[in-house]
């Protein structure tokens, strides 16, 4: 086993603040891991733009969490693993992971009456690459996607206990309760912060699948795999760095209020220098 690489930190990256919900599960469920993350924040959202953007966006961002050493990747935005996770993942030697396929794959255990929902941005919806996944894992789930684009900005404002929130669930969700889902997937990186109020509007028979919770079970598989997980013998000072390509200390701010940890620095850097 290589010492060195198995110290080597996680690379994560979204187009802000988002992936956090995935670096939250990646330090709750593999706390010997040291984390880099990097949040896109000069060129977000993602979840409106094309697949080329996005792929050239992931392609920088990849270029940058390689300069740190990583390890492994985590593509912790639904849009890029949904735009880019496959090409990128095809032109690197890193293991790299993205967020759908592990939420998808829950997905079609869990549900009962094979009718399953999927909310999330325009571009992750419009792939349709939760309805493959899950179709390729069983054809006869019947996948209903739907985009859900006034909630990252409402997450982002910090509205999460609002009536405003809670009123444009209802509305996005009514047509997922009407087709009768059992099973409703949170595909976005900020939906993980709505969950009570997405649990509440959809009651207590329908199951939601967190995604991010998913993806930290499956990097451990993945780091066991390959013989890169983490002894924990070596806790760095600094175990998790966070680099943004704009508005550091606003990102700062929201990071501390959903971390189970003090964020002391993130630093900005020219993510199109990479
Ligand atoms: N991180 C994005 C996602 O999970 C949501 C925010 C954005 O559109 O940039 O799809």
């Amino acid at each position: 086993m290589n010492m060195d690489l198995t110290e080597a930190p996680i690379g994560v990256f979204d187009s802000g603040v988002g992936g956090l919900t995935v670096a939250r599960e990646i330090m709750r469920n593999l706390p010997a891991e040291h984390i880099v993350y990097f949040g896109d924040t000069a060129r977000l959202p993602y979840g409106s733009k094309s697949r080329d953007t996005i792929l050239m966006f992931s392609r920088q961002i990849i270029r940058f969490l390689q300069t740190q050493h990583v390890k492994a990747i985590v593509v912790a935005c639904n849009t890029a693993s949904a735009f880019a996770l496959d090409e990128v993942a095809g032109e690197n030697n890193l293991p790299m992971i993205g967020v759908v396929k592990p939420g998808a794959r829950v997905a079609a255990q869990v549900t009962s009456n094979k009718r399953i929902g999927v909310i999330g941005t325009e571009g992750t919806t419009g792939s349709h690459i939760y309805r493959n996944y899950i179709q390729d894992i069983d054809p006869e789930i019947t996948v209903i996607e739907k985009p859900c684009p006034l909630l990252v900005p409402l997450v982002e404002e910090r509205w999460i206990h609002d009536s405003v929130t809670r009123q444009v669930l209802e509305r996005y969700l009514a047509g997922l309760q009407e087709q009768q889902v059992d099973t409703l997937v949170l595909g976005c990186t900020h939906y993980p912060l709505l969950r009570s109020i997405v649990g509440e509007i959809m009651g207590s028979a329908v199951t939601l699948v967190n995604p991010a919770y998913e993806t930290a079970l499956e990097l451990k598989q993945l780091l066991a795999a390959r013989n890169l997980t983490n002894p924990g013998t070596d806790k760095k000072e600094f175990p998790y760095r966070f680099f943004v390509s704009d508005l550091a200390d606003k990102f700062k701010v929201f990071a501390n209020s959903i971390l189970p940890y003090d964020v002391e620095m993130t630093q900005k850097i020219d993510i199109e220098n990479y």
